[in-house]
């Protein structure tokens, strides 16, 4: 069982509005980050998810936890979830865009309103978020911070899951140039690109049925298992600390190198035999008399 990484009360002081916060890696966030002493303020577009979360993460850490439903594609949604989080905490000092959609298909079976559906949570909601939190920020010379939850396959492309990838690649785009653009105003943006974290909305919509057995993610991984969530988490709470003051505009990649293992063109040679190398060391010696 993975440790919480960083001191106690390492954010006390910080409001975090985590995106996506009710379930899976976004819960594992903002429970940490409570956990840490922050304000969190968790959102999606399921009120009750978030309020029976909001509960568990309170009765935990004795810290308090607001929960605001919001539709990230919807803009007066994300307005009036900035204004009630202000309202709450005082301001926000850290905005953490998780929530996404995603399924796989082959992408000739999508329809549109399919492709278009993922880019409007994944790129357009990351955005719509990303603006309006940055325009007050800016307005009130506000320090703060951007934390993007992308993938790997923002950097690669994958098939089967076209749109997220195109919708990762353009927030990987956004937390650059923001980075380069908003650093003048005290604003970082950085991105994590996590490998396999299981969890119960990722796994529905990518393997569903018997596909978790036969794409066993963890083979894919030369460390040969999945992530534990607290090990993202972890990582962003790092990621959106002060002791990450000087971090602006990277993306960090935690996937126990599952991405290089794809990419590695002789990689694929682990499935040769132990006992197989002394034979090939020989012909290959053999070869170049
Ligand atoms: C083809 C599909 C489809 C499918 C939906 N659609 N599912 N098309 N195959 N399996 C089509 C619909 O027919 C519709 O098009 C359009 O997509 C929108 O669907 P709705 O159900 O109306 O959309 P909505 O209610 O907004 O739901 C969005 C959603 C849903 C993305 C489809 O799955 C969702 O709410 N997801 C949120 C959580 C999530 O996806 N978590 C996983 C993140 S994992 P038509 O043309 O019929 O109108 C991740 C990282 C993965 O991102 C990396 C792991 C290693
Ligand atoms: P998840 O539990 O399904 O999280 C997605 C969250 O987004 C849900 O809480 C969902 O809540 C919210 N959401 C979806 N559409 C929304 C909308 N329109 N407005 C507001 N919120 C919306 O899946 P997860 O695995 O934890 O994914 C979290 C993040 O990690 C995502 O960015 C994902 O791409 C990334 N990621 C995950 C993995 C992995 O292995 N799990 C790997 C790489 C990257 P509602 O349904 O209530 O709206």
């Amino acid at each position: 069982m993975v440790q919480g990484a960083l001191r106690e009360g390492a954010l006390v002081g910080k409001t975090i509005v985590v995106t996506g916060g009710g379930t899976g890696l976004g819960k594992a966030m903002a429970t940490y980050f409570s956990e840490l002493g922050a304000n969190v303020v968790i959102t999606s577009r399921k009120l009750d998810v978030l309020t029976q979360t909001a509960k568990e993460i309170e009765e935990k850490t004795s810290n308090s936890v607001l929960a605001v439903s919001c539709d990230v594609r919807n803009i007066e949604d994300v307005e009036r979830l900035y204004k009630e989080a202000a309202d709450t905490f005082g301001g926000v000092d850290i905005l953490v865009n998780n929530a996404a959609g995603n399924f796989i298909s082959p992408t000739e079976r999508l329809s549109a309103n399919a492709f278009s559906t993922i880019i409007d949570i994944v790129l357009k909601g990351t955005a719509n978020c990303t603006l309006t939190f940055g325009k007050k920020w800016i307005e009130s010379k506000h320090t703060a911070n951007i934390l993007n939850i992308i993938t790997t396959y923002a950097f690669t492309g994958s098939g089967y899951v076209v749109p997220s990838a195109v919708a990762k690649g353009g927030v990987l785009t956004m937390t650059r140039s923001l980075a380069a653009e908003w650093g003048k105003y005290g604003i970082r943006s950085n991105a994590i690109a996590p490998g396999p974290f299981p969890t119960k909305g990722a796994w529905d919509r990518l393997l569903p049925g018997d596909l978790a057995a036969k794409f066993d993610f963890k083979n894919r991984v030369p460390l040969k298992r999945v992530g534990e969530h607290q090990e993202l988490a972890n990582l962003a709470a790092f990621l959106v600390s002060d002791f990450a003051g000087y971090i602006n505009g990277e993306v960090i990649t935690i996937d126990g190198g599952e991405w290089l293992q794809g990419a590695g063109q002789m990689n694929g040679m682990e499935a040769i035999a132990p006992e197989m190398w002394d034979y090939i060391e020989k012909a290959i010696r053999e070869n170049n008399k």
